[in-house]
């Protein structure tokens, strides 16, 4: 029997993916190479906007044909969009053999004993299972052999007033922080030298088992093999003074963080209940280069919030001209189902959005541009997890992708590059030496 499956979405759907791949191995299930050739194709949905949304369901279309050609395959969509919209996906779409949402991932195997016989499994749980632990002792299928995600935590409690993940992944829990660290030693000791650290919002794990997020990192830290530490994502509101002195003084944190501002304008904060300032931000943005020598940010901006005016928009821009980001990841308004700010009219038209987002991308653009060119010269560490053809790729540890050309094999290294080229999105270098 063969699996194949397609995800989309966030980190934390790769990783659960991965996860859902280690439980189909231990069913007796191999991986398929593409989609025609499995027994089993699960879409792992992501619902954090409408596009995403309308990917599922024209993928599901695309589907459909495949089981009219082969009435034996069997067909599951999970993940965020299945926990919001399970029902309605089952109703609609009645091809589809076994829907689970976002909770009861480790409940996989009972459900597929119920898609062999051929019946149709739908679970989708409201509330938390305190059994989900069982996912930390199956093993995960990692296409990354040098850079693994692992998740810390799951859920978020925050409210902000736009978002559906409160609704798709249920409340904060923290995984257990012994369970964390035996997953990271065993994936060094099988040679991982990055672990990136996942989940809604990381800096707020440890709230739920009294065990601070700082001290995680610092546990983490001591394991020898760790070579850099990751994580993402976090909510500015935790960024806490302990965790930026963690940051700044454990020699294998990477200096490089991926902290969403979502708007400029404390009107629009406070109607997102985002529960900061923009000053409250830049502060900590200002804290975190006091700290951390050399650190690069990247971050997410929603654009056309309900009521956002021309004013407000200002305030984003000039946070971005203020921090200097490296990267933006910016998105149009999207009104979610069930969440605060759906009663809210989405009264800016997609032309003002559009209008909005490419006045962003110039600015950004520019900064970009100015930033890549600082790298000119310098020599950057970088984790080599790959290979293409004559050239080794990596990441630097502000976690901008670096083409190398090496005469020694370097794959799985960590090794110091000299800048020889800056691009728009990528780094060209030789290697210096192997660390
Ligand atoms: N509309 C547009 N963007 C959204 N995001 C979350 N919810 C919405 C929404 N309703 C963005 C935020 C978040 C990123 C993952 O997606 O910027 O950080
Ligand atoms: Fe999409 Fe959010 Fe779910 Fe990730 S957690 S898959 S971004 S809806």
């Amino acid at each position: 029997m063969k699996y194949f499956i397609k995800t989309y979405g966030c980190q934390m759907n790769i990783n659960d993916s991965e996860k859902i791949k280690g439980i189909l191995q231990t069913q007796g299930y191999e991986p398929a190479t593409k989609e025609e050739d499995a027994d089993l194709v699960i879409l792992n949905t992501c619902t954090i906007r409408e596009k995403p949304d309308q990917k599922v369901w024209s993928h599901l279309g695309e589907i459909k044909k495949l089981k009219s050609k082969n009435p034996n395959v069997k067909i599951g969509v999970c993940g965020c969009m299945a926990q919001r919209a399970g029902y309605e996906i089952a109703s609609k779409m009645p091809f589809v053999d076994l829907i689970f949402g976002t909770k009861n991932i480790h409940n996989i195997p009972k459900l597929l004993e119920d898609v062999k016989v051929g019946n149709r499994a739908i679970e989708i749980l409201e509330e938390e299972d305190p059994l989900e632990n069982i996912l930390d002792s199956y093993p995960t299928v990692r296409d990354n052999s040098y850079c693994a995600y692992v998740t810390i935590m799951r859920g978020c409690d925050k409210e902000c007033t736009y978002c559906v993940v409160p609704f798709t992944r249920g409340k904060e829990r923290s995984r257990n922080p012994q369970s964390i660290l035996d997953e990271v030693k065993s994936l060094v000791d099988n040679g991982v030298l990055e672990i990136h650290l996942i989940g809604q919002n990381v800096t707020a794990y440890g709230k739920d088992i009294d065990y601070p997020f700082y001290k995680l990192l610092e546990n983490i830290s001591k394991i020898e093999g760790v070579k850099r530490i990751r994580f993402t994502t976090g909510h500015p509101i935790d960024m806490t003074d302990d965790i930026i002195e963690t940051m700044a003084s454990l020699p294998n944190m990477v200096n490089h963080l991926h902290l969403p501002f979502q708007a400029g304008s404390d009107r629009i904060l406070e109607l997102m209940k985002r529960n900061y300032t923009k000053a409250y931000y830049l502060n900590r943005i200002e804290k975190l280069k006091s700290k951390v020598k050399d650190i690069t940010f990247s971050t997410d901006i929603i654009i056309g919030f309900p009521t956002e005016t021309e004013e407000d928009f200002q305030h984003t821009l000039d946070v971005v001209q203020t921090v200097e980001f490296e990267q933006v990841f910016s998105f149009k308004y999207s009104k979610r189902p069930n969440t605060p700010a759906y009663h809210m009219e989405d009264d800016l038209s997609d032309e003002i959005k559009t209008d909005r987002m490419k006045r962003l991308l110039e600015i950004q653009k520019a900064i970009t541009s100015k930033l890549m060119r600082r790298y000119e010269n310098t020599v950057q560490k970088v984790l080599v997890e790959d290979k293409k053809e004559n050239t080794y790729i990596g990441r630097t540890t502000t976690n901008v992708w670096c083409n190398i050309t090496s005469s020694n094999d370097i794959l799985g290294k960590e090794v110091e590059v000299l800048i020889t080229k800056t691009g728009f999105q990528s780094l060209d270098g030789v290697v210096q030496n192997i660390l």
